[in-house]
């Protein structure tokens, strides 16, 4: 009987989505479940007829497999990744590859990389995004680990993932050990981002602008025909036209405390861990964690007045500058994240392709849209431009939109409607290109409360002086600067 050319453990949605999706595209496919049942009823269900190899512990899947193995794991991120590789790796032989599809932490990926490297086998860690559907049409998928398993299992990860319109893959070698997730937690941060900012929008024109969800449906499918084309728009348009059986929208019934499993605090401690001001992911996380307390909000909403601002003027002109603030923030919020990705390729000793990274997020993941090709054109044409907004496109495009921009933060702030992805966005801005910012006070103030020191803008860099603020009282000088 023919083996299978790739092993697959975990059959859950993702699992069994990318097994169908191999499967289509001419590989045969051993799958195994620990849950009992999980494969039977997928060999008498959607498996049915197709090169799919039902399995009953890993010794069957790992027996079915043909050399060098292949075998994926799409299963709960944490320990049962580590305890799925000890459970594998003394049925496993040298060369033999072991992939982790699910959204593992990147530190976590580097040492199981590690780990498996030294036993002999391959690791690779991959990110996979766009939900079931895209796992079964084609994903957008981002691996990383070791380089040596590339090649074997290029070929399969490149046919079942997403294309966009020239037919390029949406799935190329990140980089070594952990490169592949820490790509992918940086694509769900973003992620947190846009859905942010869209939910900002959706909140000024329901409750400044008293907009209905049918109006809104049509703002939000306006948009989604050019600058702003992207799933995400496409979904939240899709959302405001459903009703719930009373006949009345169903996103008004939704309870307003959202979740979150992780990746978008693992991309703000990696923002915090490498200094970078990933302020925009940072505000949508935490707008996360404010939603959550509803309890309190809503006793708060009892007590804590803010103004009391009506809409006046042309609703028309306030939607397009709406556009452009949600334009520009976007702008921003990627140009933070690829800023952090910068900085952890240096960290890390990655080579990232900066251009190739959007190429992979253009097409099948959740943050796929227009904007990701112009991206790509920014890094083609100045591979190592330092922060996106830099780039004469965006430059542009941020200067075009900046008046519409700035009239909805003020209009936000001034009726009390929070918008802090918006208003952070612009805050980032302003201070990006300030070219002097009150630090220098800061860092007399840590001079004097503390003796830290500080460099003078008369002297060369990295000489540092410190003043007796105290006239002698407590006068002692750090002797270690420290960085973050
Ligand atoms: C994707 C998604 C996917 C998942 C998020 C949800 O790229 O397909 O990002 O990975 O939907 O992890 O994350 P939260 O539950 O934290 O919103």
């Amino acid at each position: 009987m023919k083996k299978a050319d790739i092993g697959m453990i975990g059959m859950a949605v993702m699992g069994e989505n990318l097994s169908m999706n191999m499967e289509r595209h001419g590989y045969t496919v051993a799958v195994y479940d620990v849950w009992d049942g999980v494969v039977d009823k997928f060999m008498e269900g959607r498996g049915k007829g197709k090169n799919f190899i039902g399995c009953a512990s890993f010794e069957e899947l790992v027996a079915n497999l043909e050399k060098p193995r292949v075998v994926m794991m799409m299963i709960r991120a944490g320990s049962p990744v580590d305890e799925t590789i000890d459970k594998l790796l003394p049925l496993l032989e040298e060369g033999d590859i072991l992939i982790d599809g699910g959204n593992s932490h990147f530190p976590d990926t580097a040492r199981r990389c590690e780990y498996v490297e030294k036993h002999g086998m391959l690791y690779i860690g991959t990110g996979v995004s766009g939900g079931a559907e895209g796992a079964f049409n084609g994903p957008s998928m981002m691996p990383g680990g070791s380089p040596a398993a590339w090649e074997r299992v290029k070929p399969i990860l490149q046919d079942i993932c997403a294309k966009v319109d020239d037919g390029s893959p949406c799935c190329d070698w990140v980089g070594e050990g952990g490169a592949g997730h820490f790509v992918k937690m940086v694509h769900n941060g973003i992620e947190y981002g846009d859905m942010q900012l869209i939910c900002e929008a959706y909140q000024i024109m329901r409750d400044y602008l008293g907009m209905t969800c049918d109006e809104m449906h049509e703002v939000f499918a306006d948009w989604n025909k050019d600058i702003l084309d992207s799933y995400l728009i496409s979904i939240t348009a899709d959302i405001l036209t459903r009703k719930d059986d009373d006949g009345q929208p169903l996103v008004d019934k939704i309870l307003d405390t959202a979740g979150q499993k992780g990746t978008g605090k693992w991309t703000g401690i990696a923002a915090l861990d490498e200094g970078i001001p990933l302020t925009l992911i940072g505000e949508a996380v935490f707008a996360r964690c404010l939603s959550a307390i509803k309890d309190e909000r809503v006793a708060a909403s009892k007590v804590l007045n803010g103004p009391a601002v009506k809409f006046e003027g042309d609703k028309k002109a306030f939607i397009e500058d709406l556009k452009n603030a949600l334009y520009a923030s976007k702008i921003v919020s990627y140009a933070q994240g690829y800023t952090l990705m910068r900085s952890a390729a240096k960290t890390y000793g990655w080579n990232l392709n900066y251009g190739g990274i959007a190429l992979m997020w253009r097409g099948g993941c959740i943050i796929r849209s227009v904007f990701l090709g112009k991206i790509k054109e920014a890094f083609e044409n100045t591979p190592d431009i330092t922060n996106l907004m830099l780039d004469p496109y965006f430059k542009d495009a941020i200067e075009q939109a900046q008046a519409g921009w700035r009239r909805v933060c003020a209009a936000g702030i001034a009726s009390g409607v929070p918008m802090p992805a918006m208003t952070s966005a612009l805050a980032y801005y302003d201070g990006y290109r300030c070219e002097h910012l009150p630090a220098n006070l800061l860092q007399a103030q840590r001079d004097y409360f503390g003796a830290h020191t500080y460099e003078r803008i008369d002297a060369e860099r990295g000489k540092f002086f410190h003043t007796d603020w105290n006239d002698g009282e407590v006068g002692t000088t750090a002797s270690t600067q420290y960085t973050v």
